[in-house]
């Protein structure tokens, strides 16, 4: 039996968390470099939670640039139990519109220039992402979201593109039409992953800026129009953090979903290796 304590990564024009009490910058070092930022740490309405700006403060860190690993590595070694990832995608869905949020529950990983384990040479493990997010975390985040005054779609399909550049019209309808996805975004993998081989609940809240390329009446994504959405859903997105510590409070169980038991089917290499 494990407390519960929340770790939020924060997108983009999310950069901290007011109200923390006894709010610190951490340096978490680890072996897998530096995570984007400081970790600020603190209790939040008696529950401990720290949050990680994945781009840094500043906004210093590409999609491709943030360092995966150490971040989800730094919240494993500060003790939290449930991750909480928010940040910013297009929509392909005229009904997921620019400042609703997505509770995602599957991807699409085109991400291509990331590193996307923690196995490796010395030790082979091959962690099930069939079903990547945890539901039970999952459901507090969307009453979360509901509470911040916010349209909250339950479940979605993340295409997660390398980027930094938007997509071409073609990939925008081939993701859309052929492939079945709703969301689209540069950050959620590896992200996902990473967080299932640490044995972390994670959820995904997806902030709609921007409907990408494929709508006949919005024009092409630009990053002007994106801040404009992005700040509002910022706020929300902020108000939904302060509503989650009452609704994860308790002694936490095993999670049901078995997220925290990912690896006890997983390693391939002999333990005296
Ligand atoms: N982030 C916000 N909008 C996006 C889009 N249309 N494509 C990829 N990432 C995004």
């Amino acid at each position: 039996m494990t407390d519960t304590m929340i770790g939020v990564i924060g997108g983009s024009g999310i950069y901290d968390i007011e109200g923390l009490e006894g709010a610190e910058w951490r340096d978490v070092p680890g072996p897998f470099g530096a995570p984007s930022d400081r970790i600020l740490t603190g209790m939040l309405d008696g529950m401990p939670m720290a949050f990680l700006p994945r781009h840094g403060r500043g906004h210093v860190h590409s999609p491709s640039s943030v360092p995966y690993r150490a971040n989800i590595d730094a919240l494993k070694r500060l003790g939290v139990s449930d991750v909480i990832s928010i940040g910013a995608c297009g929509s392909f869905r005229e009904e997921m519109a620019p400042g609703d949020f997505v509770i995602v529950d599957q991807y699409i990983d085109r991400t291509v220039a990331r590193e996307k384990s923690f196995f490796g040479p010395g030790c082979v493990a091959h962690v099930s992402v069939a079903n990547p997010t945890c539901p039970r975390l999952g459901a507090a985040c969307a009453t979360a979201a509901e509470a911040s005054g916010s349209r909250v779609h339950r479940g979605g399909t993340y295409l997660a593109m390398e980027g930094p550049q938007f997509s071409t019209l073609a990939e925008s309808r081939l993701y859309r039409e052929a492939w079945g996805c709703d969301v689209i975004g540069m950050t959620g993998m590896p992200e996902a992953k990473l967080a299932r081989e640490a044995e972390l609940c994670y959820a995904s809240i997806a902030m709609i800026t921007d409907y990408d390329s494929w709508h006949p009446d919005h024009g092409e994504v630009d990053v002007t129009a994106i801040i404009a959405t992005l700040m509002g859903n910022a706020a929300r997105g902020k108000v939904m953090v302060r509503a989650l510590p009452a609704l994860l409070r308790g002694a936490r169980t095993p999670c049901p979903h078995g997220c925290d038991r990912a690896l006890d089917h997983a390693i391939l290499t002999a333990p005296e290796h």
